[in-house]
């Protein structure tokens, strides 16, 4: 695990609190009447279903002008657009983009996907994938992964160059020495925080991070401070279904997870929450109003008062990313511990504990919670609001990285959201060593948990296969056939699987980054858009094709449509057949460009140096 960029921002000591603005505050209201305040876990609640139902109709003319652009062979567009339009609501694709963990990393390279598939980016056009983000319904993120749909949605779904221009990706948040728009100093992102915790609420670390994300990533004045997430549902754009619904996924902690140097740490079992515009809760043990966070009924099952503004944008934001246990676990146990699904802790890592890069250096933020708060570390270590489904404990979350699932899938893969294409982004930030890309472990870990819930999604090949094919480099379909699914059936999603990969640019740089230059953040956008669209059809001119035949496919069989010649081939050629490969013992992945296979790392490295951060560990 990468510390070497956090240390910048733990050299504070405790702060006197001057300005205390209130706006951050959660606060008592009379509830609303008739207010059910837990929704037993039943479908979809009806507010989601129907903005969905209206969220379909519009997507589905952004749908069948994409697909007009595609121009798939044989495939008679006006008869299917005329298809979906008879009956949208049931008809429309259920599409949705799922964005990993991976801190900055993952949400560069991710956005950086995403807007390969934007119509209002005219290169995107031309290469044909634009139009697939407006055909969206979902857009789901953990970790780093859920500060983009985050910013996406509050900034009222712009097109994405204007979006990432906003967020000045040259500051770094956590060492700012003075306030400005774009940052503050911690001393200020304390005072942020402080009202809330006069307010009778826990603030732990996920309180201060928060603010740092919003002040990059969320419009509005300090950093989006008085930004609730339950006002997504007041904005324009989203009232008028313009944009995907906007999901962050996180896990949980309780008194029987793992303890481990002292904090506690998620079971790959533990159950998964999400936030969404309207609800936070998990279809394990219920949902609540995401606007009514932190309101409990009393001994008798009756609301006396409701909480409003626990929901703060940069809190949720906090809360999906909130793995400061594991940082804090793996340091203090010589990395023996706490290690990420995919990243572990390397010996040169922890011998620049001897360097500076200690624990000491974690407990500059624990000793300015301790001495403005006096708060323990182990209150500070994970976010949590109060339990309105039962039980004595408060719901206390964890980063879903922790977990071994990196890619929220599980908020998608509910059966009553009826997901036909995922189109996942998997960057968390490099599990095969030394070079740190994807070795395929996150989809892996959800086929077999999924199949294991009874839930409905692609078999996964286990990393030697996904190595051994090819796949860290290069797009894959999962599931295309239906019977290589958990339920053997089309209720599963098909998975289009895209990975962060060196094509134009080494954007393999290291998780906790905090700022690059413009030049290198255009170098990952550029990097990834080469990646979707297989080098603009430079390296297979029919792959863009596939996608839309990806896109098509589930909805096709329920049209009783077969799938045309030129999908049958790409699938050929593109979807996983379900068959293992071994991995030589000597493989090591240290791949060149893809675009410029003369181009090894060292070489570039030479005239790229690097300006945010490390690319290894
Ligand atoms: C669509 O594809 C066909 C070949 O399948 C080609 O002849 C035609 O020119 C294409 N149309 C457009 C608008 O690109
Ligand atoms: C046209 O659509 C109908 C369903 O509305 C379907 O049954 C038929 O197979 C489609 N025809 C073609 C050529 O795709
Ligand atoms: C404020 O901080 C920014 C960087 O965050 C720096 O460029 C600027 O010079 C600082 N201004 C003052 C007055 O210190
Ligand atoms: C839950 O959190 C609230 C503050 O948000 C706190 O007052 C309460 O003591 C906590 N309860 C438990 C059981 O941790
Ligand atoms: C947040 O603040 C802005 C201006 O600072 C104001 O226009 C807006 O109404 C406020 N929103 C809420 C929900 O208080
Ligand atoms: C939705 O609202 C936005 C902002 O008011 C507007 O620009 C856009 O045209 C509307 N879209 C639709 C589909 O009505
Ligand atoms: C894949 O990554 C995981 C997590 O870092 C690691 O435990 C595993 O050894 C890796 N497998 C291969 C084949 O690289
Ligand atoms: C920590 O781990 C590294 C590498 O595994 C090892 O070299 C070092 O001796 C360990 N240090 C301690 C204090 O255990
Ligand atoms: C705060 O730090 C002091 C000094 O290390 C320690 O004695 C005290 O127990 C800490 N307070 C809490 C609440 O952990
Ligand atoms: C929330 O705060 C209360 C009161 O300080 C404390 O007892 C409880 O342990 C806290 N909950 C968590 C999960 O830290
Ligand atoms: C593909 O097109 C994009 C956008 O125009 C461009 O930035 C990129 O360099 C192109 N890549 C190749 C390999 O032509
Ligand atoms: C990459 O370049 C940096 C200087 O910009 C250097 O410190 C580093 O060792 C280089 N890495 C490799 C693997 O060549």
């Amino acid at each position: 695990m990468r510390f070497i960029l956090w240390t910048a921002i733990f050299v504070w000591r405790a702060h006197a609190i001057e300005t205390i603005p209130d706006t951050y505050a959660p606060r008592f209201v009379d509830c609303p009447p008739d207010l059910e305040i837990v929704r037993q876990v039943a479908g979809l609640s009806k507010a989601e279903a129907d903005w969905v139902r209206g969220r379909k109709a519009v997507a589905a003319d952004a749908f069948g002008a994409y697909l007009e652009r595609l121009n798939l062979s044989d495939f008679d567009v006006k008869n299917y657009t005329k298809w979906v339009q008879r009956n949208t609501a049931e008809n429309m694709p259920t599409l949705g983009f799922a964005n990993s963990g991976g801190g900055s990393r993952a949400a560069f390279s991710g956005i950086g996907g995403l807007r390969t598939f934007d119509s209002q980016l005219s290169a995107a056009v031309r290469q044909k994938t634009g139009g697939l983000l407006q055909s969206l319904t979902y857009y789901a993120g953990l970790s780093g992964g859920a500060w983009p749909p985050s910013s996406y949605a509050f900034h009222n779904y712009p097109a994405i160059d204007d979006l990432v221009a906003k967020w000045h990706v040259e500051i770094n948040r956590f060492t700012a020495t003075n306030d400005s728009e774009y940052a503050a100093t911690s001393k200020t992102y304390f005072e942020e925080i402080y009202p809330k915790f006069e307010a009778g609420f826990n603030v732990s670390a996920s309180d201060f991070f928060g603010r740092g994300f919003g002040y990059w990533m969320l419009p509005g004045e300090q950093g989006g401070l008085n930004l609730t997430w339950s006002s997504i549902t007041e904005l324009s754009k989203f009232k008028n279904y313009s944009g995907p619904f906007p999901i962050l996924q996180a896990n949980s902690l309780n008194k029987s997870s793992l303890v481990e140097e002292g904090l506690y740490a998620p079971l790959e079992t533990s159950d998964i929450y999400e936030w969404n515009p309207f609800e936070f809760g998990s279809w394990d043990v219920g949902f609540t109003p995401t606007k009514y966070v932190g309101t409990v009924p009393d001994s008798q099952g009756k609301l006396q008062k409701c909480v409003v503004n626990l929901d703060s944008a940069s809190f949720v934001m906090g809360s999906a990313a909130a793995a400061w246990n594991y940082w804090w676990i793996a340091i203090a146990s010589n990395g023996t511990l706490g290690n990420f699904a995919k990243r572990g802790v390397s010996a040169a890592t922890l011998n620049k504990r001897q360097s500076g890069y200690s624990l000491e250096t974690l407990e500059g933020l624990n000793e300015a919670f301790n001495q403005t708060f006096n708060l323990s570390l182990s209150q500070i270590a994970n976010p949590s609001v109060p339990n309105p489904f039962g039980g004595d404990e408060n719901i206390t979350l964890a980063d879903g990285s922790e977990a071994g699932q990196s890619i929220p899938f599980w908020s998608l893969i509910q059966r009553e959201r009826k997901l036909d294409l995922i189109i996942a982004w998997d960057d968390d930030g490099g599990e095969t060593r030394p070079n740190y890309w994807t070795n395929g472990t996150n989809v892996w870990n959800t086929y077999n948990l999924a199949k294991a819930a009874g839930l409905a999604f692609p078999q996964a090949p286990p990393p030697e296969t996904f190595l051994a094919r090819n796949y860290a480099l290069k797009p894959v379909l999962f599931g295309c056939n239906s019977s290589l699914t958990t339920t053997g059936d089309s209720t599963s999603p098909i998975v289009l699987h895209l990975t962060n990969a060196p094509y134009s640019w080494y954007s393999n740089f290291s998780w906790p980054t905090q700022n690059m230059s413009w030049t290198e953040f255009h170098g990952v956008m550029v990097n990834s858009f080469d990646f979707v669209t297989q080098g603009n059809g430079t390296l297979d001119s029919e792959w863009v094709q596939c996608i839309g035949c990806a896109a098509i496919d589930r909805s096709l069989e329920r049209m009783g449509t077969k799938r045309t010649e030129q999908c049958e081939r790409c699938f050929a050629n593109h979807c996983w057949d379900g068959t293992t490969s071994e991995l030589s013992k000597d493989f090591v992945l240290d791949p060149s460009l893809q675009l410029n296979l003369s181009l090894g790392f060292v070489e570039w490295n030479k005239t790229h140096p690097f300006s945010g951060g490390v690319i290894t560990d």
